[in-house]
């Protein structure tokens, strides 16, 4: 939550800053800022809302900074303090001579500012990170170097956070440092960039630095040079990104959710290319973890990436025969967890930097237990707690409603599952094979999904004009698949949703049918079909619209359903993949119908950094 982006070497400060923060734009839109440092001060503008207002008055500037070389930069997800100009970033200190952006929270804040009010500082908002600014003021003001000003602040700070600084007496210096929060580095020539994503620099360059937990870095055009708390250099490697420039643009489509559907085919060919093989044999070995003796997993996770892991767990009970405990990592982190070090913990995040996932992983580390994670996030700070990382191969996930990140999640599950059973030996090597074979279908599957559902989505959506509610139905590997329905549409459409076991629904939320509430019902396959299609006639019986998601040939959805969305007959490993598309498709034509922005859905953020 929030984004900060630093840049320091060329005429070219602005234009570095305002694309950075539209690529960091997903972490929160409450107000943007920029600090610009020429000369001997330092210029501030910042403005509430989203991106384009700042860009209005960068533009109103007539070109005044655009020849500006070092800056700091942040889009805000508000904490402490609405949104507002003066609880924007940059926050400035003492007498001006500091500027400061910040992604986190200051948790011991309250006090530091009481103390500092005692020393006779005035404040102008009602932001945490005005405490830092002060802070680092007061020494700068004394005559320390930025640097090491920032180094002794940190020291006083509890909480979780990124920060960059600059300071009216050091041109062409950008200082930053973090804990808990990401940042990382952008090498070029003769400019260097800091950023709280790669995808930020994607357009600069693919070459970065990692900063961990506790250290200091300090950029110029010519350099970047790391300390420790203790200020020892640090030597670092750089790190390549793959990632290309466009993945981050928009190219055809109006919006980045609606992309992100349509790279699903190819974030999964990415996700199972080199770990399955054309006989359906998994390869994991770049795990490197021992699976033998893995008694029990607890995925830990949130949001989507539950969703992923409650598939995860159907799929590793009933190959591997290992019992799968799937937590709220929110929840779990405050728990009294059982396991011990035959647990393995899967921690599933996206941006690999969501702070209960990550305090969730802590908690597991308590007991012993070996951490796997799944992230899309190369350099995040989840894979340096963990003993072991899968990499989903989604490419960068911009809109904040996940979609592609889902579907690599569930595969990278999917060939765990597979390869664990191989492991333990609870299943025939020829079906483990037959089922990889299944699963390595999944890119093609879903085109074939996609490209069905072309241009049919509109009546269904039609049937949320006057929705007050929905509710999203399904039993079985189906019912995670409904409770990933129901959070994409509430989150975009703001409609209440709720996803339920379809034979738990008559156990309460029966209560809501009527014809404002559709009900979206993945009727699904075998015997789990029949009794959810019994479940759903309860449903039409009371009134309600209702969206039957079925095979194409299959006649009963045409029956129960006002509309029915068709998908391809798909092996039963792919099934979830395939259900999942036309509800992603469902929320987001519901959302732009009531005129809503899919990509940037309100009081929301991409990455979680705060509990
Ligand atoms: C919903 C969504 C969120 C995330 C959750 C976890 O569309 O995107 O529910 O899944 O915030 O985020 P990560 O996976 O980054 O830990």
């Amino acid at each position: 939550m929030c984004g900060i982006v630093g840049y320091v070497g060329k005429e070219r400060c602005v234009e570095v800053l305002m694309q950075g923060l539209g690529h960091l734009e997903y972490r929160g839109y409450d107000s943007a800022g920029l600090a610009l440092h020429e000369g001997s001060a330092i210029e501030s503008i910042r403005e509430v809302g989203r991106l384009e207002n700042l860009g209005r008055a960068v533009a109103a500037q007539n070109g005044h900074i655009s020849h500006m070389r070092t800056g700091i930069g942040h889009t805000r997800w508000a904490t402490h303090g609405r949104p507002s100009q003066e609880n924007a970033h940059p926050q400035v200190g003492g007498d001006g001579s500091v500027a400061v952006v910040h992604n986190g929270i200051i948790e011991n804040f309250a006090e530091l500012k009481e103390e500092l009010v005692g020393r006779g500082v005035r404040f102008s908002s009602e932001t945490d990170t005005e405490v830092m600014a002060h802070l680092l003021a007061e020494k700068v003001e004394a005559g320390e170097p930025l640097r090491e000003a920032l180094t002794a602040v940190l020291g006083r700070l509890e909480g979780s956070f990124a920060v960059a600084a600059v300071s009216a007496r050091e041109p062409g210096v950008v200082v930053a440092a973090r804990h808990q929060s990401p940042l990382v580095v952008g090498l070029g020539e003769g400019e260097n960039f800091l950023a709280s994503a790669v995808q930020a620099l994607l357009g600069e360059t693919r070459e970065f630095l990692v900063v961990e937990n506790g250290e200091v870095v300090e950029v110029t055009e010519a350099s970047v040079r790391i300390f420790t708390q203790d200020g020892e250099p640090v030597e670092r490697e750089p790190f390549e990104v793959d990632w290309d420039a466009e993945a981050v643009e928009l190219g055809i489509y109006e919006d980045f959710m609606m992309k992100e559907i349509h790279e699903q085919p190819e974030a999964l060919r990415a996700t199972l290319s080199g770990r399955l093989d054309a006989d359906g044999r998994v390869d994991l070995s770049e795990m490197d973890l021992d699976l033998a003796g893995v008694d029990r997993i607890v995925v830990v996770a949130c949001g989507t990436a539950l969703h992923a892991g409650l598939l995860g767990k159907g799929l590793i009970e009933r190959l591997a025969r290992v019992p799968v405990e799937v937590a709220v990592a929110s929840e779990y982190r405050y728990s009294d967890p059982i396991g011990d070090e035959n647990t393995l913990v899967v921690a599933i995040s996206q941006s690999g930097e969501t702070t209960d996932t990550l305090a969730a992983v802590g908690t597991a580390k308590a007991f012993g237990g070996k951490v796997l994670a799944v992230t899309n996030t190369r350099g995040s700070l989840i894979t340096r707690e963990a003993d072991a990382v899968l990499l989903t191969q989604a490419g960068p996930e911009i809109c904040v409603a996940s979609t592609k990140a889902f579907a690599a999640q569930v595969a990278v599950l999917d060939l765990l599952a597979l390869d664990l059973a191989r492991v333990k030996g609870t299943a025939e090597e020829d079906e483990l094979h037959s089922l990889g074979r299944d699963l390595r279908r999944a890119p093609e599957k879903v085109a074939a999904t996609l490209a069905l559902l072309e241009g049919k989505i509109g009546d269904a959506a039609g049937l949320f004009e006057d929705a007050r509610c929905s509710l999203f139905l399904g039993r079985g590997p189906a019912f995670p698949a409904a409770l990933e329905g129901a959070l994409k549409l509430k989150e975009i459409s703001y409609i209440p949703s709720e996803g339920y076991a379809a034979g738990e629904m008559k156990h309460g939320p029966i209560a809501l049918v009527d014809e404002q509430c559709p009900v979206i019902a993945i009727l699904g396959e075998g015997v789990l079909r029949e009794k959810t299609l019994s479940n759903v006639e309860e449903t039409a019986a009371r009134g309600a619209n209702v969206i039957a998601i079925a095979r194409e040939d299959d006649a009963a959805a045409a029956r129960v359903g006002r509309v029915a969305l068709s998908v391809p007959d798909a092996p039963e490993i792919l099934r979830p993949l395939v259900w999942t598309v036309p509800l992603q498709l469902l929320a987001h034509d519901v959302a732009t119908d009531r005129g809503l922005d899919v990509d940037k859905p309100r009081n929301l953020a991409k990455s979680v950094t705060v509990e």
